[in-house]
């Protein structure tokens, strides 16, 4: 008898469709049982992919929502010196970044933020400003300066490119953003991100106020 009660077990791993002892009262619909119970397990596997993508999503746009809604602008820039002599750029540029955190219950924690300023993607200025605490619907400036000397090779292309905003006066400077932020939400503080903020082709005139209506949003770059 044990052998014989064995011998459905082993049918059963080999995946054939006599049915294990357990089922042994509806063996009548053995076979079919087995096709369904596949066909519940596949779409358990199913339900549970899709539920676990969808959860996904919703956290990955949790996540990102508030700070895509994030919104930076330059308010006011004025550059009263950008003198490029023998391979040293002398530059004086002050600008005012609004920051504004338009999330209904989320606060933001800049736990650090650096600016940057390019001039043809070389770096020239750097300036680590001080941390602090948005909260939320709040708008915050933040007063970048940068002054000072640095050693700047113009070549080719850049050089050309350089002498021609010389003549306009019309200078394209990149002002970058790179933070460390934590959202509050109530009392619970998220884990830090590091979104960057690029603020390209902000075309500065030396010693004007930029005109009206020029470029100055800032993008949101990973
Ligand atoms: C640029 O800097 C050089 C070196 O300091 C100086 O001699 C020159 O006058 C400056 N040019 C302008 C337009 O400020
Ligand atoms: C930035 O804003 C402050 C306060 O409104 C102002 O005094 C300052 O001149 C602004 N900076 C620039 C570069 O315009
Ligand atoms: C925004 O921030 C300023 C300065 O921190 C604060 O005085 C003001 O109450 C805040 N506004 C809101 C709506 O939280």
């Amino acid at each position: 008898m044990g052998d014989q009660k064995q011998a459905p077990l082993n049918g059963a791993s080999n995946g054939t469709s006599i049915p294990p002892p357990k089922h042994g009262r509806r063996s009548g619909r053995g076979s079919r049982c087995g096709c369904c119970c596949l066909l519940k397990f596949l779409l358990t596997v199913i339900f549970t992919v899709a539920l676990l993508i969808g959860l996904f999503i919703l956290i990955v746009w949790l996540i990102f929502r508030p700070i895509n809604r994030v919104k930076l602008h330059v308010t006011d820039v004025v550059l009263t010196q950008f003198n490029h002599t023998d391979n040293i750029l002398r530059f004086n540029l002050a600008a005012n970044i609004s920051i504004r955190n338009p999330n209904k219950k989320i606060g933001i924690h800049y736990d650090r933020i650096e600016a940057k300023a390019f001039y043809v993607d070389q770096r020239f200025g750097y300036q680590a400003l001080t941390p602090f605490y948005q909260g939320h619907k709040n708008t915050s400036v933040l007063n970048v300066v940068f002054k000072g000397q640095q050693p700047l090779t113009l070549q080719g292309e850049d050089l050309t490119q350089f002498n021609q905003e010389k003549t306009s006066g019309l200078y394209s400077i990149a002002l970058e953003l790179s933070m460390r932020i934590r959202f509050k939400v109530g009392k619970v503080k998220t884990v830090r991100f590091r979104p960057k903020m690029d603020c390209d082709d902000l075309k500065i005139p030396l010693n004007k106020s930029p005109v009206a209506g020029s470029n100055n949003k800032c993008e949101l770059k990973f």
